[in-house]
């Protein structure tokens, strides 16, 4: 009992001194937030909603309200101009639609990916998910030692190499429209090209036949699960700790491990494979155990890192090709004259044809520009970040180094000063002799960082296109919305419903 008492008389003024210095602590931090707010205040932005957590609140309650986050950052553009801030704890992140500082910091490989978004990613709840892959890693030694790896996978010469799988795949997808046709039942286009871009990506990058207009597949919702997963976790920093979203939270670590372990057991196959002198296509699975290592035995980390950009392929490649589809179905829907027109251009390229090779695609010129103006309004990855470590004048405006340059394409696809009549579907403002953007249209980034999948997008796009035009009619059943669904890529919500009939020839 003594002891005990004695224990206790000791423990008690540590306790006491351990107390002070944890209310040092938060004073000092307090202290640094407020230095951090007088150094960044003289830039324009929104009031925080509080002293910690910035503008947080107005985020997170439009995430919970099923809202769009990106249309606040447009009004904020609007309202505040080229250059507005926003903070959250010490962090101050500076939005910019101004073209040369867009030019200067996107085009240069000396500003690393922003740190708190992108270093967030590497995990989801606690379950390892993009890592160090390619788009998530911000060691600029490490990322470009993997592009080089990647980039003979989506040369033009390779690509052209897949426009049987392409074709293929989209025909399984015309199979089951004859047969929507045919029932007169209504179509959810939306899910119907993700299954395509999925069964694409899972032949094309990893050699697996998913077939999913005809199988059932736990992959699409997980995707979706992890996805929305993201949002939550990299915008609303106490998601994870509220009770009542423990069940949530489960589900998307489940999501994610999904995922992963499907990525092992992927790549055990094909290690076999290339074990046993078989001959194995130099595609991206191939090149993703090329970029782990080496040397002959594989460490843990080694394994994690090629999961790592298992799962950014098997997102990055899918998800954002579906949505722009969709997209693009559903402006088509709303605007028949420029349906017509896309139509007969199919019609004078393709003809009756049912293999679109690599040269029809070039020739598709006006839907190459519905495509465009698709991802102007809809830029299903709608931005990136970098950090800027040293001081920048952006539109005039001194900014002390230590900050993270965010550019939004939807914000700039939307602004009138850049597109006038901005919301007004126009292809016509792509067209061939039209002045090109000046740095304010990037749906898949800019410079070294932009997205190695681009080309590999725009030729699954026009293919899956080009075949719907020249074989269906398509109207998109009324009463349903045209709103966008922010669920960390951007889609549409009402998951683009249509009704399909075959066309008629002789019109
Ligand atoms: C319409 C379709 C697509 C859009 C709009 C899109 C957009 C983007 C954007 C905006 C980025 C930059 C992300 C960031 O900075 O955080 C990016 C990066 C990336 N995308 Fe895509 N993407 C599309 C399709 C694809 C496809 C089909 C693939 C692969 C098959 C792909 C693979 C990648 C990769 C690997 C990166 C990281 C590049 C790097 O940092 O080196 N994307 N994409």
């Amino acid at each position: 009992m003594a002891v005990f008492s004695v224990l206790l008389s000791l423990a008690a003024p540590a306790l006491m001194f351990l107390l002070l210095l944890l209310v040092i602590a938060f004073l000092g931090y307090c202290l640094y937030i407020k230095y951090i707010h007088m150094k960044y205040d003289h830039i324009p932005g929104p009031p925080r909603d509080s002293f910690f957590f910035g503008q947080s609140a107005t985020l997170v309650k439009m995430m919970e309200n099923d809202g769009n986050v990106h249309e606040k950052f447009l009004e904020w553009a609007e309202k505040y101009g080229p250059v507005y801030r926003l903070n959250v704890l010490h962090y101050v992140a500076v939005c910019t639609y101004c073209p040369e500082t867009t030019k200067e910091i996107l085009m240069s490989p000396k500003y690393p990916k922003e740190k708190l978004a992108y270093e967030k990613l590497f995990n989801l709840f606690g379950q390892r998910f993009f890592g160090n892959g390619l788009i998530t890693a911000r060691d600029h030694e490490q990322w470009y030692k993997q592009r080089r790896i990647m980039d003979p996978a989506f040369s033009s010469l390779y690509l052209r190499g897949l426009m049987g799988t392409f074709n293929e795949r989209a025909e399984k997808l015309m199979d089951k429209l004859a047969e929507v046709a045919e029932s007169k039942t209504e179509a959810n286009m939306l899910h119907l090209v993700n299954c395509v871009t999925l069964d694409v990506i899972s032949k094309v990058a990893f050699g697996v036949d998913l077939d999913l207009l005809n199988n059932s597949s736990p992959f699409p919702k997980a995707i979706e699960t992890c996805l929305r997963g993201m949002v939550y976790y990299v915008r609303d920093m106490f998601f994870e700790f509220k009770p009542k979203n423990r069940a949530y939270v489960n589900k998307v670590r489940e999501a994610a491990r999904l995922l992963r372990t499907t990525g092992a057991k992927w790549i055990s196959e094909r290690k076999t494979a290339i074990q046993n002198g078989d001959e194995v296509p130099k595609d991206i699975l191939t090149q993703i155990i090329k970029s782990a290592s080496q040397e002959e035995s594989m460490t843990e980390e080694d394994e994690e890192f090629m999961l790592d950009n298992f799962v950014t392929f098997f997102i990055a490649g899918q998800e954002t090709t579906a949505n722009k589809l969709g997209f693009c179905i559903m402006e088509l829907g709303r605007h028949p004259e420029i349906l017509e027109k896309a139509r007969k251009e199919v019609d004078d390229v393709i003809g009756m044809k049912r293999d679109i090779s690599y040269d029809d695609l070039g020739e598709l010129v006006y839907l190459s520009q519905v495509l465009k103006e698709t991802l102007r309004i809809y830029p299903t990855a709608p931005g990136t970040a970098r950090d800027v470590a040293e001081d920048m004048v952006i539109d005039g405006i001194h900014i002390p180094g230590g900050f993270s340059a965010v550019f939004s394409s939807y914000v700039c696809g939307r602004l009138d000063r850049f597109f006038k009549d901005p919301l007004k579907f126009d292809p016509d403002r792509f067209h061939p002799d039209a002045p090109k953007p000046y740095y304010c249209y990037y749906p898949f980034a800019l410079g070294p960082r932009s997205c190695l999948g681009q080309n590999f997008a725009q030729m699954e796009a026009k293919v899956v296109m080009a075949k719907l035009l020249q074989r269906f009619d398509f109207t998109l059943v009324p009463g349903q919305t045209f709103d966008i669904l922010d669920a960390g890529t951007l889609r549409p919500k009402s998951g683009v419903v249509c009704i399909l009939s075959h066309r008629d020839y002789k019109d």
